[in-house]
């Protein structure tokens, strides 16, 4: 937690940009796995943990907006909780260490929440995405539970993205250290990537070490050979010489600040001259985006920039043909990136993903795309100083996807699929860091670099 002051001036600062009423932010409840009792590791709201500060269940929290007060509502431990989980600080003394003087018992939400209401006082709040959370705001609105998402107050998402978006230096330093938990994950892979041994194998060390350092990943760790499919989480295979293992992970820190870093590696040790050619021209796109990225340009026009460097390198390859800016224009390379290049991160990998993608990564001046592969920029908006935001092109050779396009003749013009056919067998290759947008440009988080060129992978694979 950091200290009161940053959480009251956040509050006071959410207060300044909303018009009228109150503003209800409710902590997220234990979820069980499979019976009552046996939850999975618990996880606080990040909007309630920016404002609140609290990562324990059972809390909720109120501005006024008019009165200019907030208001902390928990209950205080039995002395059965006592027997099970030892003795836990009281509510007061919680809200008081985030800046809060008033706290209640947490049936009084529903008292101040009705009073709200008859006084015909608007009652913003967030999108739910737990089911537990929008039976709650059923039954502290009247709204049914099935419609509290589209009854979301936009005028708070539009707030609370617009602080949030920027991060403060101390939690700037809190992504520093869960990137350098994704420096001991990622270089811990490069080392034990060896055939014969399990994808689960690597995994689950991975696992341990974001848990051992911090909190916990902070997202389900993708790894595999099969790159080729974008969110692998199957970690079912051996590892074999000559394939590429893929590993797409972070970490949290322990106030749940992230890092999400992707490295491609060659089972063995050694990367193949036609793996070498394709990671070159994804590193290449990688580090066009560092030097594109920073204070007044959109991210949209960043990637797009990178599609040119990626479609320029597969035309060099013979893969792709014709004029890259028509065929960038067309989404032709989208066979091979069909995502965006990056999205926002902070205390969510995916920041402030429950808000809502078109007010997190667009506005009314950069507005989402339909295209394919284009579609799935979440980040497209201009660049401010103190966003962070991921770096992570990649090129994939999707079977399925192929056949489907050459089946539908889709853009003969742009690409060679007799080429491109002998290469379904190659999997994917992604490469992503995390970047910190400065006053004058941009600088990777963490105090380390993964190991990124040809020559630095080889070599601490080799040690
Ligand atoms: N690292 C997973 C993702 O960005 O979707
Ligand atoms: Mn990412």
């Amino acid at each position: 937690m950091f200290d009161s002051l940053t959480y009251r001036k956040r509050r006071e600062a959410l207060r300044k940009k909303m018009s009228s009423g109150i503003i209800l932010i409710l902590g997220n409840n234990e979820a069980p796995a499979n019976y009552p009792d046996n939850t999975y590791k618990y996880r606080q709201d990040s909007s309630f943990l920016y404002f609140f500060g609290h990562a324990h269940p059972g809390y909720a929290g109120i501005l006024d907006i008019e009165a200019g007060e907030d208001y902390f509502f928990g209950d205080d431990v039995t002395m059965d909780d006592i027997i099970w989980m030892g003795p836990q600080p009281a509510v007061k003394d919680l809200a008081a260490q985030v800046g809060i003087e008033k706290s209640f018992p947490f049936a009084k939400l529903k008292e101040m929440v009705s009073k709200a209401i008859a006084q015909r006082r608007k009652v913003h709040f967030l999108p739910p995405y737990r089911y537990d959370n929008m039976l709650l705001l059923e039954d502290l609105t009247g709204i049914r539970a099935s419609m509290t998402k589209q009854h979301a107050s936009v005028e708070l998402i539009k707030a609370v993205v617009s602080l949030r978006s920027v991060k403060e230096p101390c939690e700037i330093a809190e992504i520093d250290k869960a990137c350098n938990i994704g420096y001991e994950m990622h270089t811990a892979a490069m080392r034990l990537c060896k055939p014969g041994v399990t994808e689960q194998y690597i995994a689950g060390i991975l696992d341990g070490i974001a848990s051992s350092y911090g909190s916990m990943v902070s997202f389900a760790t993708i790894l595999t050979q099969n790159g080729q499919t974008l969110h692998n989480h199957d970690h079912s295979h051996i590892l074999k010489e000559g394939r590429l293992m893929l590993t797409d992970a972070g970490a949290e820190s322990v106030t749940n600040y992230c890092s999400d870093h992707t490295r491609t590696i060659p089972v063995g040790g050694k990367f193949t001259e036609r793996q070498k050619d394709v990671y070159n021209i994804v590193l290449a796109c990688h580090d066009h985006a560092l030097e594109l990225a920073h204070p007044g340009v959109t991210y949209k026009s960043v990637h797009l920039k990178v599609c040119k460097v990626l479609a320029q390198g597969l035309k060099d390859l013979g893969l792709m043909k014709g004029n890259i800016d028509d065929a960038v224009t067309a989404g032709a390379h989208a066979l091979f990136m069909p995502h965006g290049l990056g999205h926002m991160m902070g205390i969510d990998v995916h920041d402030m993903e429950d808000l809502g993608q078109c007010y997190v990564g667009y506005d009314n001046e950069v507005r989402p795309s339909d295209q394919f592969g284009l579609a799935s920029l979440r980040m497209g908006r201009r660049l401010q100083e103190g966003f962070v935001i991921t770096d992570e092109p990649g090129c994939y050779f999707i079977p399925a996807l192929i056949d489907k396009w050459r089946a539908e003749k889709m853009h003969t013009d742009f690409l060679n699929y007799d080429a491109i056919d002998k290469f379904k067998d190659f999997g994917g290759i992604r490469l992503e860091d995390d970047i910190l947008i400065t006053s004058n440009g941009s600088r990777f988080t963490g105090d380390r670099h993964i190991p990124i060129t040809i020559e630095e992978v080889e070599k601490i694979m080799n040690e």
